[in-house]
């Protein structure tokens, strides 16, 4: 049977499909759900300093290939967040990954020490959430910007630091300031910003009229940007973006991944999505008698 395990910086994933971050990730319990449901990783969902109601209803609706959300980074707030984290941390022997989001470098840097005290395998820098104003995307399409919180972030934590980044054009410009900066692995992508728009009531349906766009989707938007940052960086990449079945994850491994991040899959495929596409890898490999996944990881640039 095929093999699928593979490492990232210091971490193990077997398999390598992760829980991407605000799916299910805000509570101890519903992340040791998904544990047992087959995630070989957990990413939580992004914690800011202080707790953050997010945008105002609607903030989420279902469009014809994926899913539209503005939940606008809700969260409890570190000090709140950190006994489910500890809970959950103290169940489990998987890697757990802390994303984090703050608005400049000393705020990532408050973040990242709590996170690393209590703990965590690795931080996940969110540089990439397209609808908070200030947060997320707002750093991440700035090189330099998002240079400057790695090199902050690197320099009070010992553990690996993932870079989460938005789905830019020049995608491979903020890839290798992080890279030059120490960052040890790239997440890619966040959601892509979209809106949608209702005839009837002429208005746009999400209270912040503007969201990010996930799922089936957004696939080839991944794909890209994947393919693109395998040629521009020497650090692994973690693949994500609408990754639904074991093939997309695999054409993902094929573009340059190491590993994957799923989301809206869970929505889509329900909470046994990770066991389903690791499946659907393993039998997709086995018919094509491919033993070990690290043979496909950038296969498509060999041509
Ligand atoms: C409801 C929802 C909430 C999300 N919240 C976060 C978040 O807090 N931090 C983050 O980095 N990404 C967040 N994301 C983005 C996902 O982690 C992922 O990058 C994106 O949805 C693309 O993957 P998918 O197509 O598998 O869902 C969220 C996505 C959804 C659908």
């Amino acid at each position: 049977m095929a093999v699928l395990k593979t490492k990232i910086a210091s971490m193990r994933f077997d398999p390598p499909v992760i829980l991407a971050s605000g799916v299910m990730g805000q509570t101890s319990s519903s992340m040791l759900k998904m544990h047992e449901y087959g995630m070989g990783g957990i990413v939580t969902k992004s914690i800011g300093l202080e707790p953050r109601a997010g945008h105002p209803n609607p903030t989420m609706v279902e469009l014809d290939t994926g899913l539209l959300n503005a939940m606008g980074l809700p969260n409890p707030g570190i000090e709140d967040f950190l006994p489910e984290l500890k809970s959950l941390i103290s169940k489990v022997d998987i890697p757990i990954i802390a994303s984090i989001f703050g608005s400049n470098r000393e705020e990532f840097i408050d973040l990242a020490g709590k996170m690393e005290a209590n703990g965590v395998d690795a931080i996940e820098l969110n540089l990439s959430c397209p609808h908070a104003e200030g947060y997320g995307a707002s750093i991440g399409s700035n090189p330099d910007l998002s240079g400057d919180v790695v090199d902050g972030v690197v320099s009070v934590t010992d553990v690996p630091i993932l870079a989460k980044l938005p789905p830019l054009s020049d995608v491979s410009v903020t890839a290798k300031s992080v890279e030059h900066e120490g960052a040890d692995a790239i997440v890619a992508i966040n959601t892509v910003k979209a809106m949608a728009l209702n005839f009837e009531t002429r208005l746009p349906i999400l209270g912040n009229r503007y969201g990010g766009y996930s799922g089936p989707g957004i696939k080839p938007v991944g794909l890209r940007c994947v393919y693109e940052l395998f040629e521009a960086v020497d650090i692994p990449i973690i693949g994500c973006g609408g990754i639904t079945r074991g093939r997309d994850a695999l054409e993902y491994i094929l573009a340059g991944a190491s590993a994957l991040q799923v989301g809206s899959a869970v929505y889509y495929r329900g909470r046994e999505a990770a066991k389903l596409i690791s499946e659907e890898m393993i039998d997709l490999m086995d018919e094509q008698d491919i033993k070990d996944i690290h043979s496909l990881i950038g296969a498509a640039h060999r041509c």
